[in-house]
Protein backbone atom coordinates (compact mmCIF):
# COMPACT_ATOMS: atom_id res chain seq x y z
CA UNK A 1 0.00 0.00 0.00
CA UNK A 2 1.14 4.01 -0.66
CA UNK A 3 2.14 5.27 2.83
CA UNK A 4 3.55 8.99 2.80
CA UNK A 5 6.97 7.33 3.02
CA UNK A 6 6.16 6.03 -0.39
CA UNK A 7 5.57 2.36 -0.92
CA UNK A 8 5.65 -1.15 1.54
CA UNK A 9 5.10 -4.33 -0.13
CA UNK A 10 3.07 -6.45 1.98
CA UNK A 11 4.64 -10.34 1.43
CA UNK A 12 2.25 -11.51 4.20
CA UNK A 13 -1.15 -10.20 2.92
CA UNK A 14 -4.31 -11.41 4.60
CA UNK A 15 -4.68 -15.44 4.42
CA UNK A 16 -7.09 -15.81 1.94
CA UNK A 17 -8.93 -18.93 0.11
CA UNK A 18 -9.65 -19.79 -3.05
CA UNK A 19 -10.15 -22.86 -5.41
CA UNK A 20 -7.81 -24.05 -7.68
CA UNK A 21 -9.13 -22.76 -11.18
CA UNK A 22 -9.16 -18.92 -9.55
CA UNK A 23 -5.89 -19.55 -8.40
CA UNK A 24 -4.31 -20.74 -11.96
CA UNK A 25 -6.17 -18.01 -13.46
CA UNK A 26 -4.58 -15.42 -10.83
CA UNK A 27 -1.61 -16.65 -11.75
CA UNK A 28 -1.59 -16.18 -15.37
CA UNK A 29 -2.29 -19.70 -16.91
CA UNK A 30 -5.45 -18.97 -18.52
CA UNK A 31 -8.97 -18.34 -19.01
CA UNK A 32 -11.42 -19.25 -15.98
CA UNK A 33 -12.43 -22.24 -18.75
CA UNK A 34 -9.11 -23.34 -19.46
CA UNK A 35 -7.92 -23.41 -15.42
CA UNK A 36 -10.95 -25.31 -14.68
CA UNK A 37 -9.99 -27.80 -17.23
CA UNK A 38 -6.41 -28.28 -16.43
CA UNK A 39 -8.05 -28.85 -13.19
CA UNK A 40 -10.24 -31.03 -14.23
CA UNK A 41 -7.80 -33.20 -16.18
CA UNK A 42 -5.71 -33.79 -13.55
CA UNK A 43 -2.84 -31.59 -14.84
CA UNK A 44 -2.27 -30.15 -11.55
CA UNK A 45 -0.13 -31.31 -8.51
CA UNK A 46 -0.42 -29.94 -4.87
CA UNK A 47 2.53 -31.23 -2.39
CA UNK A 48 3.12 -34.26 -5.21
CA UNK A 49 -0.52 -35.32 -5.39
CA UNK A 50 -2.72 -34.94 -8.57
CA UNK A 51 -5.41 -32.21 -7.07
CA UNK A 52 -8.41 -32.39 -9.29
CA UNK A 53 -11.21 -30.48 -7.01
CA UNK A 54 -12.34 -27.13 -8.63
CA UNK A 55 -14.56 -26.17 -5.76
CA UNK A 56 -12.28 -26.88 -2.67
CA UNK A 57 -10.99 -23.79 -1.04
CA UNK A 58 -7.25 -23.67 -0.90
CA UNK A 59 -4.54 -21.22 1.35
CA UNK A 60 -2.77 -19.38 -1.57
CA UNK A 61 -0.20 -18.25 0.97
CA UNK A 62 2.61 -19.62 0.57
CA UNK A 63 1.31 -22.33 -1.53
CA UNK A 64 3.25 -24.11 -3.97
CA UNK A 65 1.98 -26.30 -7.18
CA UNK A 66 3.00 -27.99 -10.54
CA UNK A 67 1.17 -27.79 -13.72
CA UNK A 68 1.92 -29.82 -16.23
CA UNK A 69 5.15 -30.84 -13.56
CA UNK A 70 6.97 -27.40 -13.57
CA UNK A 71 6.74 -25.94 -9.93
CA UNK A 72 5.12 -22.85 -9.15
CA UNK A 73 4.72 -20.71 -5.98
CA UNK A 74 1.82 -18.63 -5.89
CA UNK A 75 2.86 -14.80 -5.93
CA UNK A 76 -0.23 -12.11 -5.44
CA UNK A 77 1.79 -9.70 -7.38
CA UNK A 78 4.77 -10.19 -9.73
CA UNK A 79 7.90 -8.33 -9.23
CA UNK A 80 11.12 -9.24 -11.28
CA UNK A 81 14.56 -7.74 -12.47
CA UNK A 82 15.31 -8.02 -15.91
CA UNK A 83 19.04 -7.95 -17.96
CA UNK A 84 17.60 -5.89 -20.41
CA UNK A 85 19.60 -6.58 -23.87
CA UNK A 86 20.40 -3.49 -26.36
CA UNK A 87 17.49 -3.68 -29.05
CA UNK A 88 14.27 -4.24 -27.11
CA UNK A 89 11.99 -1.69 -26.37
CA UNK A 90 10.13 -1.01 -23.68
CA UNK A 91 7.25 0.36 -25.12
CA UNK A 92 3.77 -2.27 -24.59
CA UNK A 93 3.31 -1.82 -28.86
CA UNK A 94 7.07 -2.18 -29.93
CA UNK A 95 7.36 -0.88 -33.75
CA UNK A 96 11.21 -1.04 -34.62
CA UNK A 97 12.15 -3.90 -32.15
CA UNK A 98 11.21 -6.55 -30.32
CA UNK A 99 9.32 -5.70 -26.84
CA UNK A 100 10.65 -6.57 -23.42
CA UNK A 101 7.61 -8.59 -22.41
CA UNK A 102 8.66 -11.31 -25.01
CA UNK A 103 11.97 -12.19 -22.55
CA UNK A 104 9.23 -13.06 -20.21
CA UNK A 105 6.76 -16.05 -19.71
CA UNK A 106 3.34 -15.87 -21.39
CA UNK A 107 2.07 -16.11 -17.97
CA UNK A 108 3.68 -13.20 -17.00
CA UNK A 109 2.08 -10.97 -20.26
CA UNK A 110 -1.69 -12.12 -19.28
CA UNK A 111 -1.06 -11.38 -16.09
CA UNK A 112 -0.22 -7.71 -17.13
CA UNK A 113 3.42 -7.42 -16.03
CA UNK A 114 4.65 -4.06 -17.32
CA UNK A 115 8.28 -1.92 -17.24
CA UNK A 116 8.43 0.43 -14.57
CA UNK A 117 9.99 3.43 -16.12
CA UNK A 118 11.78 3.01 -19.66
CA UNK A 119 15.16 2.32 -20.89
CA UNK A 120 16.00 3.32 -24.35
CA UNK A 121 16.05 0.89 -26.96
CA UNK A 122 20.10 1.11 -27.08
CA UNK A 123 20.14 0.93 -23.79
CA UNK A 124 21.02 -2.35 -20.94
CA UNK A 125 20.66 -3.10 -17.78
CA UNK A 126 18.46 -3.16 -14.63
CA UNK A 127 14.55 -2.71 -15.18
CA UNK A 128 11.66 -3.64 -13.18
CA UNK A 129 8.90 -5.14 -14.11
CA UNK A 130 5.81 -5.73 -12.26
CA UNK A 131 2.09 -6.28 -12.39
CA UNK A 132 1.54 -4.29 -9.36
CA UNK A 133 0.31 -0.97 -10.00
CA UNK A 134 0.55 0.92 -6.51
CA UNK A 135 4.17 -0.25 -7.22
CA UNK A 136 4.77 0.42 -10.54
CA UNK A 137 3.22 4.04 -9.83
CA UNK A 138 5.48 4.66 -6.47
CA UNK A 139 8.64 3.71 -7.91
CA UNK A 140 8.30 6.13 -10.80
CA UNK A 141 6.98 8.81 -8.57
CA UNK A 142 9.55 11.61 -8.90
CA UNK A 143 8.97 12.62 -5.34
CA UNK A 144 10.57 9.47 -4.21
CA UNK A 145 14.31 10.59 -5.60
CA UNK A 146 15.21 7.24 -6.06
CA UNK A 147 18.51 7.10 -7.22
CA UNK A 148 19.53 5.24 -10.44
CA UNK A 149 23.22 4.62 -11.58
CA UNK A 150 24.14 4.59 -14.89
CA UNK A 151 27.64 3.39 -16.87
CA UNK A 152 27.77 6.14 -20.00
CA UNK A 153 30.50 5.52 -22.61
CA UNK A 154 31.10 8.70 -24.74
CA UNK A 155 32.56 9.58 -27.58
CA UNK A 156 34.77 12.07 -26.93
CA UNK A 157 37.22 11.12 -24.08
CA UNK A 158 35.52 12.82 -20.59
CA UNK A 159 37.44 15.65 -18.70
CA UNK A 160 37.08 17.18 -15.21
CA UNK A 161 35.31 20.00 -16.74
CA UNK A 162 32.32 17.91 -18.26
CA UNK A 163 31.63 16.12 -14.68
CA UNK A 164 31.98 19.40 -13.40
CA UNK A 165 29.39 20.19 -15.87
CA UNK A 166 27.24 17.20 -14.90
CA UNK A 167 27.17 17.96 -11.63
CA UNK A 168 26.83 21.71 -11.71
CA UNK A 169 23.42 20.99 -14.31
CA UNK A 170 22.86 21.69 -17.69
CA UNK A 171 19.98 23.30 -19.76
CA UNK A 172 17.97 20.38 -21.85
CA UNK A 173 15.37 22.22 -24.57
CA UNK A 174 11.70 21.97 -23.32
CA UNK A 175 13.07 21.63 -19.48
CA UNK A 176 12.44 24.60 -17.30
CA UNK A 177 15.31 24.25 -14.56
CA UNK A 178 19.13 22.62 -15.56
CA UNK A 179 19.14 18.85 -14.82
CA UNK A 180 22.20 17.83 -12.62
CA UNK A 181 23.65 14.45 -11.60
CA UNK A 182 23.82 13.85 -7.71
CA UNK A 183 26.97 11.89 -8.53
CA UNK A 184 29.52 11.76 -11.52
CA UNK A 185 32.28 9.66 -11.53
CA UNK A 186 35.34 8.89 -14.62
CA UNK A 187 35.67 5.64 -14.59
CA UNK A 188 38.10 5.72 -17.73
CA UNK A 189 38.78 8.05 -20.84
CA UNK A 190 35.38 7.31 -22.26
CA UNK A 191 33.62 6.05 -19.42
CA UNK A 192 31.56 7.74 -16.57
CA UNK A 193 29.46 6.25 -13.95
CA UNK A 194 26.17 9.31 -13.51
CA UNK A 195 23.50 8.71 -11.23
CA UNK A 196 20.58 10.56 -11.47
CA UNK A 197 17.46 11.13 -9.38
CA UNK A 198 14.80 11.78 -12.73
CA UNK A 199 13.82 9.87 -14.79
CA UNK A 200 13.15 12.51 -18.22
CA UNK A 201 13.62 11.28 -21.61
CA UNK A 202 16.61 10.04 -23.22
CA UNK A 203 18.06 12.32 -19.74
CA UNK A 204 21.82 10.66 -19.66
CA UNK A 205 22.32 11.14 -23.74
CA UNK A 206 20.58 14.60 -23.65
CA UNK A 207 22.70 16.00 -20.49
CA UNK A 208 25.67 14.48 -21.94
CA UNK A 209 24.99 16.13 -25.45
CA UNK A 210 24.24 19.31 -23.61
CA UNK A 211 27.50 19.20 -22.22
CA UNK A 212 29.50 19.19 -25.65
CA UNK A 213 29.88 15.24 -25.95
CA UNK A 214 27.90 12.22 -27.41
CA UNK A 215 26.74 8.63 -25.45
CA UNK A 216 27.90 5.84 -27.77
CA UNK A 217 26.55 2.95 -24.99
CA UNK A 218 24.44 3.22 -21.86
CA UNK A 219 23.94 0.63 -19.02
CA UNK A 220 21.88 0.87 -16.59
CA UNK A 221 23.62 -0.73 -13.35
CA UNK A 222 21.60 0.01 -10.21
CA UNK A 223 18.44 1.24 -9.16
CA UNK A 224 18.10 2.32 -5.36
CA UNK A 225 20.65 0.11 -3.57
CA UNK A 226 19.92 -3.00 -6.39
CA UNK A 227 22.91 -3.52 -8.34
CA UNK A 228 22.16 -5.64 -11.14
CA UNK A 229 25.54 -7.11 -10.88
CA UNK A 230 24.78 -9.30 -7.60
CA UNK A 231 21.63 -10.14 -9.55
CA UNK A 232 23.87 -12.70 -11.45
CA UNK A 233 21.62 -12.60 -14.44
CA UNK A 234 23.07 -12.68 -18.19
CA UNK A 235 21.73 -10.27 -20.66
CA UNK A 236 17.78 -11.35 -21.39
CA UNK A 237 17.61 -12.89 -18.19
CA UNK A 238 15.13 -12.18 -15.90
CA UNK A 239 14.68 -12.85 -11.90
CA UNK A 240 11.78 -12.45 -8.96
CA UNK A 241 12.94 -10.14 -6.39
CA UNK A 242 12.44 -11.00 -2.72
CA UNK A 243 11.24 -8.92 0.00
CA UNK A 244 15.04 -8.10 0.98
CA UNK A 245 15.95 -7.02 -2.35
CA UNK A 246 12.51 -4.81 -2.66
CA UNK A 247 13.30 -2.96 0.52
CA UNK A 248 16.99 -1.47 -0.97
CA UNK A 249 14.79 0.42 -3.48
CA UNK A 250 12.88 2.17 -0.76
CA UNK A 251 14.80 5.40 0.02
CA UNK A 252 15.62 5.89 3.52
N1 LIG B 1 18.92 8.11 -20.00
C1 LIG B 1 18.93 7.91 -21.34
O1 LIG B 1 19.38 8.76 -22.10
N2 LIG B 1 18.44 6.75 -21.80
C2 LIG B 1 17.96 5.76 -21.01
O2 LIG B 1 17.53 4.70 -21.49
C3 LIG B 1 17.96 5.99 -19.61
C4 LIG B 1 18.44 7.18 -19.13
Amino acid sequence: MPTPQGYRHDFHPVMSKLSLDRILQSQGFGTRKYCRKLVADGDVNIAGAIFTDNHASIETDGLEFAVFGEPHRYREHLYIALNKPANYECSRKPSHHPGVLSLLPEQFIRRDVQPVGRLDHDTTGLLLMSDDGAFIHAQSSPRRHIPKVYVATTHDAVTPELVMQLLGGVKLHDEPAPLAAVTCNILGAHQLKIVLEQGKYHQVKRMLAAAGNHCTALRRSQIGGLKLDTLCLAEGEWCYLDEEQLALLTPG
